[in-house]
């Protein structure tokens, strides 16, 4: 193999994830996740952190062993730098920095916002990588954003959630429902059973390209209270319409801001990232504007779209042929824009 075989490791929430890239295909991409986080509703940092402790060594070794090499043949490891939970950064962070004193080898540091977007690369993500400039609609548990893709490390943020992340916004309204953390998955898989026009909810008015997603969260649980008042087996009664319809309603408001930036800058070229990727209608309503507006569409591959080190080792490759290595003070960092405000022309 001519190509240098790279490690990388994420740790930037919930999930402790390994993976091998060699040019940009992935060898091996291992997940450890933690699902003591369902019984609190939520992530708890404390426990996160200790659960990537104890999971770290184990989903490096099986990650090495199924990409079927050799410890001695990494030869460079890149890691996620943040944003994130500083806990579990942490973790990961001091990891890569032994094993890559221990290995001689240099450590690539990595934004996992960053990550999220170019993990389009990594071979086997789309039948073929989009075309500079994209737009990527980069929707996550902590994040929602518009990111206009000049380049590999040029990137634009040109809108963003005002307060709540989509994926929050899919968790809490879960939370209401009482179902399980994270709610995401588990809204799609019921919405599918329900009827989305069954109700409405409140849409944000919000000028240019930003999102917010408290509204619909506040006119949800709202409609909620009034509801249970009047009948205590509202929600049982009626879980997957109301599923369908909080997430057509989350989709839309995705959905038109990106509509509306693709227009104003004349892209064709649209994609997604980030776990709220990995949703069936968010999906569907791509392919739509591929096929209504003429949309070129990237989807990730499932795995790629939640966390995971393939997209984190996919990003260490490309710093490392350009030489970008870290040295070893650097730290982890709970804030990591993807662009800096000063670059955004904000600062
Ligand atoms: O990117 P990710 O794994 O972690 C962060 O960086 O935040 O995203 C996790 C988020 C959670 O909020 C989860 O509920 C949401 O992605 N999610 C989904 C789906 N799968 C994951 N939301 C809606 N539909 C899904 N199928
Ligand atoms: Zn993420």
């Amino acid at each position: 193999m001519n190509e240098s075989i790279i490690l990388g490791i994420e740790s930037s929430c919930d999930d402790t994830s390994a993976a091998i890239i060699v040019g940009n295909k992935i060898l091996s991409n291992i997940a450890a996740n933690q699902e003591i986080h369902n019984l609190y509703g939520g992530v708890v940092p404390e426990l996160a952190s200790r659960a990537h402790q104890q999971n770290i060594i184990p989903v490096v070794k099986q990650c090495i062993s199924k990409a079927n090499i050799q410890q001695n043949d990494i030869a460079a490891i890149g890691f996620t730098r943040g944003p994130g939970l500083l806990g579990s950064l942490l973790v990961g962070t001091s990891f890569a920095k032994s094993l890559a004193m221990s290995l001689n080898v240099p450590l690539i540091e990595v934004n996992h916002l960053q990550a999220h977007i170019l993990a389009h690369f990594i071979e086997d993500a789309n039948p073929v990588p989009p075309k500079f400039p994209f737009l990527c609609l980069t929707v996550s548990g902590g994040h929602t954003m518009i990111v206009l893709v000049k380049d590999y490390f040029e990137m634009q943020v040109i809108g963003k959630t005002m307060d709540d992340a989509a994926g929050e916004a899919f968790d809490k309204i879960g939370k209401i429902l009482g179902l399980d953390y994270p709610a995401g998955p588990i809204i799609d898989r019921l919405a599918k059973e329900g009827n989305e026009n069954a109700f409405k909810f409140n849409k944000p008015r919000l000028e240019n390209y930003d999102y917010s997603f408290s509204g619909i969260k506040t006119s949800v649980l709202y409609f909620i209270q009034k509801e249970l008042k009047k009948n205590p087996d509202f929600i049982k009664e009626n879980m997957n319409d109301l599923c369908a319809s909080v997430q057509k309603s989350i989709v839309e408001i995705l959905m038109e801001k990106l509509q509306k930036a693709a227009a104003d800058l004349g892209i064709h070229e649209v994609a997604i990232a980030g776990g709220v990727s990995a949703n069936s209608r968010l999906r569907a309503a791509m392919t739509e504007n591929q096929e209504k507006v003429g949309w070129q569409i990237y989807i990730p591959k499932f795995e790629y779209t939640t966390d995971n080190a393939a997209m984190i080792a996919m990003v260490a490759k490309l710093k490392f042929e350009r030489g970008e290595f870290a040295d070893l003070s650097v730290s982890a960092t709970a804030r990591y824009d993807l662009v800096s405000e000063l670059e955004q022309g904000k600062g």
